[in-house]
């Protein structure tokens, strides 16, 4: 598995990636233009994860008596890291693309506070420290910006995806109400 910075090429891959994911919804803000916008003005910080020839070396480590560790190499300063991971058989079976998006993370920030979305992973890669890697390297990436805290909202019905964020370390603010406001009226903005 390798993660590298997300560019507005990957968009189609991305919006199949995501429309076909429960717990991430789609607005008119994930149109085409509004992400060349978004990766515009936040470069560096979007991530993508694929599948690759790494990614098969997984099933190396399988029965291994160490810890399963999984390398990824950083998209910031082309350096690896050995992340500790949870292997699946799954990832053994799975027909490998090379290449192939199997995850993605969105970042930006706005000078004071980093911004998180639009994280998922395929099913079939789950659980296997994948979720938490793209997190790691956005963290980083914008660490290297000057932004030490970050946000995500997510969905309350959300289990897994809140379990996630708990599992991570994330604080849920729960003395905070969140309130948007939409100009147009648009209803899907
Ligand atoms: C949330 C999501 C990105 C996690 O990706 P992942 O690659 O499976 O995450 P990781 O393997 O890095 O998980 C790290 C830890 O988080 C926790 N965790 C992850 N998924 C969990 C789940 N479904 N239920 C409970 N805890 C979970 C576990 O503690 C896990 O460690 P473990 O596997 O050793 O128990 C993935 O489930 C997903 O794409 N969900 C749909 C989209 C979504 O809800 N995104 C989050 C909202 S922004």
């Amino acid at each position: 598995m390798t993660i590298r910075e997300m560019t507005l090429a990957d968009y189609h891959d991305l919006v199949r990636l995501l429309a076909g994911t429960p717990g991430v919804t789609l607005r008119d803000a994930d149109s085409y233009e509004a992400t060349a916008r978004y990766l515009a003005r936040n470069p560096g910080l979007s991530f993508v994860a694929l599948s690759n020839v790494e990614g098969r070396s997984l099933s190396n480590v399988e029965g291994s008596k160490r810890q399963p560790m999984v390398k990824v190499r950083s998209p910031l300063d082309n350096t690896s890291t050995l992340l500790s991971v949870k292997l699946g058989d799954r990832v053994n079976e799975a027909p490998v693309d090379e290449e192939a998006i199997i995850g993605c993370v969105m970042a930006g920030h706005d000078g004071r506070r980093g911004y998180l979305q639009h994280l998922v992973v395929l099913p079939e890669y789950r659980r296997q420290g994948i979720g938490a890697a793209l997190v790691h390297t956005c963290l980083a990436a914008l660490a290297q910006q000057g932004i030490d805290k970050t946000h995500i909202f997510v969905f309350a019905d959300n289990i897994p995806g809140n379990a996630f964020w708990r599992a991570q370390g994330w604080i849920p603010r729960e003395e905070i109400n969140m309130y948007s406001f939409i100009y147009s009226g648009a209803e899907n903005a």
